[in-house]
Formats: structure tokens, C-alpha cells, sequence
């Protein structure tokens, strides 16, 4: 068998949580790759709403396992309030979750480091969820990170403790003031040992075993395409390989064993924090995308940025991704405009171009926009598309030579509309 892969196109939150809860039923295994709690997958269904954060989104299912892998980066404090959430619905997560042993440890003194980088840099923040993301996979790559599996020698508290000692340096050499950390390291210690009850495993074993056994597997990816620490608008990223070949990297799967690639992206376009985002809308339109489709931060809380759809951008996620099948979401969260416009090329200093520009010259560019008459209707799964929206699908598909597989109707399960058979 083969690993089917589902990612974000743009700069996240385009509703992977809620797909991969609505794919689930066909896997066996939902495996998050990458990123941590500066994700925030939404699902719905039953009138009830979760926020899951390093949890994969199949863990409502009863058959279907989950697991974190090695490349996600946990923090056992949100992983713990995570849990709690799962008990009060009855779910019994050590029958579905397991984790990866190489998963790295978010340590409460990495989300001090967090904090004190992004108050050195000012004005020129990155806009980070300050979950300690990017210096957890500092210390990953500079080959002095924690894993879980670390957590089971019998000298984890000494290296703990080493590595503690090294960030308060740090943050002191930053002149960064802070407090609260005893109490932030009890919690932590205490989640760290409440996450024993969770399985650990190799997984980069138990992912290629269960391919052998024929059991189908669905990796997850968190941030999207936009963020990915290479090929994302630098220094304006997140800290890991989002794109497909994360997959690879997060859970120990040769590149050969990619089946689908499912490029998931909202009708229009969002992002939260700092960086470029050629369309961008500054005025009432926007604001007026932000209040439909209800565009706050499920980490933070914090109003994203909203504009139009970005073809330049989304067909260089698909490049990069190599997509099979495109799904598009919130697209009734335009139900109610006149017009809808999508940016096809950019002009630069009135050079056109259809690549994305090295990351500073994002900047200074203008959009080209194409502008589609709006369906003015609501949407129902039960009812066919009005025509105005089906052009709009047929221009996405024709610009990114890719099917789009689903459309996603609303924030709930219910809300879905299959258009590939094979997928329902
Ligand atoms: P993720 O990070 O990619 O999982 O996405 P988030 O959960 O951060 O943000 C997506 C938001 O849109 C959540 O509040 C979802 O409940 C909601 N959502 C997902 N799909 C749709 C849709 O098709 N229509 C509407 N209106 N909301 C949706
Ligand atoms: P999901 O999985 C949207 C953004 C932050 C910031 C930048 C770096 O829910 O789609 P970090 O905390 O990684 O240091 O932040 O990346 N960011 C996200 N934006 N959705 C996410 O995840 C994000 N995770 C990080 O806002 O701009
Ligand atoms: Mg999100």
C-alpha cells in the first residue's frame, strides 16, 4: 500500500482538520508529520466543535489509529489538555494514539526562547504562535534536542535539566525578563508523565509494517505550503518542511511510497502573523471575508489576514507538492459577493510574471486579478452547484491542470460535497 498525503496550499488553516475527520472512515492510520501546537485543526460534527493541536484528526473515529510522528515537535503540556478534552467525549485514547519516540520535546524554557526572539526583533516579528516551535527545532538540528523517547532513560531529568540550564543562558544574554517558569516546568513534568500512558513506538517501523500488511495509511500536515522553512517567504515561515517531502522526513516513508497528494486550499486566501501576501485586501471586501467566514486564529485567537485567491501561489503548492487531487473549502463563505477576483500573474515594477519572486520582492508587487461573477445562493451537498460556482471550480482546475476532488460546504462533516466517486 501507499501513503495518501493531505496538505495545506497556502499559508494554513485552509480546513485540513476538517477533511481529514471526513476522509478517515476510508484509513487505517491518520499520521501527523510535522509542526506542533502552533497548529490548530478545527473539526465539527454532532452540534460539537474540537480544536486539535498535535492530535491527528482521525482520533474520533473507533477503527482507525493515530499517530504523532517523528517530525512533529510536542509539547506535553497541550498534548495533556488535548487529552482532557478526549475523555470528557469518552474517547479512549491510548487504544488510538501512539507516538513517535524521535518526536523532539517543546520544553517550557523553548517557549521562553520563543518570546525572547520574537521581542528582539521588534517591528520585524515573524508573528510566531510563541509555542517554542522554531527553537525546539533549533535545538533538533543543532543536535541537542529532548525526544520522547528520552523520557524512558533513566537520566532524562540530568540532560533535562542540561538543556534547561543552556536556554536560561540564552535568554539571559537576550536581556529577556520573564517569570512563572517553576510553575511552567511542574506542569510540564507532571504532562510528561501523564504521556507514559501513551504507547510510544518506532514508528518509522510501525508505519512501513503496517503498508506491508496492506493497511491504508493517511499522512496529515499542519501549516501549509506557504510556511514551509524553505520554499515559504523567508524569515515569514514556521520551522519545518510542510510540503509533501516532509512526509517523507516525518514519519520515515520513502518518496515511492506516496500514493495521493490531496492539496487542500480555501476559495480565497488567509494568513496570520507577518510576512507578504501579494492579495491581500485592506478594506471593507476584506473585512467582509474575515466576518463570513469567521477568519480568527483556532491557536491565538488572532483576526487573519484575508484576500483573494492566489493562483500564482497556488499552482507553485501544487508544483512543489506534486498534487493528485485539489479540495477547495469555504467556498459558501462567498455566497454573498458581487464579484470574486483571483490574482493570475503578478506585475513587478510592470514586468509581468506568473512564478513567485525571490521572498523581498513579494513585497513591492501588484496582482493581476480576474474577476468571476459571484453565485449570490446558498450551498447544499444535496443540491447541484450554481453554475457561476462551477465555472469558478472548472478555471481552478484547467490553471492547475488538477481535478478538485472535493468541495467543502460549511465547518461541519455533513457539509461536504464528493465530486471524485472514488474518494466517497
Ligand atoms: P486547519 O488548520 O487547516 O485544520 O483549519 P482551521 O481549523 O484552523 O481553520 C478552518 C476553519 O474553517 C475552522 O473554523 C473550520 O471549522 C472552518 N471550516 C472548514 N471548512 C469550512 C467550510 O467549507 N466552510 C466554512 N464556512 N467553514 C469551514
Ligand atoms: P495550521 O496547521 C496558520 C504561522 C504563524 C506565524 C508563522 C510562524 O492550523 O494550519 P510558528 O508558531 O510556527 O513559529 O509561527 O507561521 N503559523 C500558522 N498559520 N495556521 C497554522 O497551522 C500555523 N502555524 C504557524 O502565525 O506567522
Ligand atoms: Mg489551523
Amino acid at each position: 500500500m501507499q501513503v495518501d498525503v493531505l496538505l495545506g496550499m497556502q499559508w494554513g488553516d485552509e480546513g485540513k482538520g476538517k477533511i481529514v475527520d471526513v476522509l478517515t472512515p476510508k484509513y487505517d492510520l491518520i499520521a501527523r508529520f510535522q509542526g506542533g501546537p502552533n497548529a490548530g485543526h478545527t473539526l465539527e460534527f454532532d452540534g460539537k466543535k474540537f480544536v486539535l493541536h498535535t492530535i491527528p484528526s482521525g482520533i474520533f473515529h473507533e477503527s482507525t489509529m493515530n499517530l504523532i510522528g517523528n517530525g512533529v515537535v510536542i509539547d506535553p503540556v497541550t498534548l495533556r489538555k488535548e487529552i482532557d478534552n478526549l475523555i470528557e467525549q469518552e474517547v479512549p485514547f491510548t487504544e488510538r494514539l501512539l507516538i513517535s519516540r524521535k518526536a523532539h520535546l517543546i520544553l517550557p524554557t523553548h517557549r521562553l526562547l520563543d518570546a525572547a526572539s520574537e521581542a528582539a526583533k521588534g517591528k520585524d516579528k515573524i508573528g510566531s504562535t510563541l509555542k517554542g516551535i522554531g527553537p525546539t527545532y533549533m535545538d533538533k538540528t543543532g543536535r541537542n534536542g529532548l525526544r520522547v523517547g528520552d523520557v524512558e532513560l533513566p537520566d532524562f531529568k540530568k540532560r533535562y535539566e542540561a538543556l534547561r540550564k543552556k536556554h536560561i543562558q540564552m535568554i539571559e544574554r537576550m536581556n529577556y525578563e520573564y517569570d512563572g517558569l517553576e510553575e511552567m516546568e511542574s506542569e510540564w513534568l507532571d504532562s510528561i508523565e501523564f504521556m507514559k500512558q501513551i504507547p510510544f513506538v518506532n514508528s518509522e517501523y510501525y508505519i512501513n509494517n503496517a503498508l506491508k500488511e496492506g493497511k491504508k495509511v493517511l499522512a496529515e500536515g499542519a501549516q501549509g505550503s506557504l510556511l514551509d522553512i524553505d520554499f515559504g517567504s523567508y524569515p515569514f515561515v514556521t520551522s519545518s518542511n510542510t510540503i509533501c517531502a516532509g512526509a517523507c522526513t516525518g514519519l520515515g516513508i520513502a518518496p515511492n511510497m506516496i500514493g495521493d497528494v490531496y492539496g487542500i486550499f480555501k476559495a480565497y486566501c488567509t494568513r496570520v502573523g507577518s510576512g507578504p501576501f501579494p492579495t491581500e485586501l485592506f478594506d471593507e471586501t476584506g473585512q467582509k471575508l474575515r466576518d463570513v467566514g469567521h477568519e480568527y486564529g483556532a491557536t491565538t485567537g488572532r483576526p487573519r489576514r484575508c484576500g483573494w485567491l492566489d493562483m500564482v501561489a497556488l499552482k507553485y503548492a501544487v508544483m512543489l507538492n506534486g498534487v493528485t487531487k485539489l479540495i477547495m473549502t469555504k467556498a459558501d463563505v462567498l455566497n454573498d459577493f458581487e464579484q470574486i477576483k483571483v490574482a493570475t500573474s503578478y506585475a513587478i515594477d510592470g514586468v509581468e510574471t506568473d512564478e513567485l519572486p525571490f521572498d523581498h520582492a513579494l513585497e513591492g508587487l501588484n496582482p493581476n486579478l480576474k474577476s468571476f461573477d459571484g453565485w449570490k445562493s446558498e450551498l447544499s451537498a444535496d443540491q447541484e452547484l450554481p453554475p457561476a460556482l462551477n465555472s469558478y471550480i472548472e478555471y481552478v482546475e484547467k490553471e492547475t491542470d488538477c481535478e478538485i476532488s472535493i468541495v467543502s460546504l460549511g465547518p461541519d462533516r455533513t457539509q461536504t460535497l464528493i465530486r471524485d466517486m472514488q474518494m466517497a
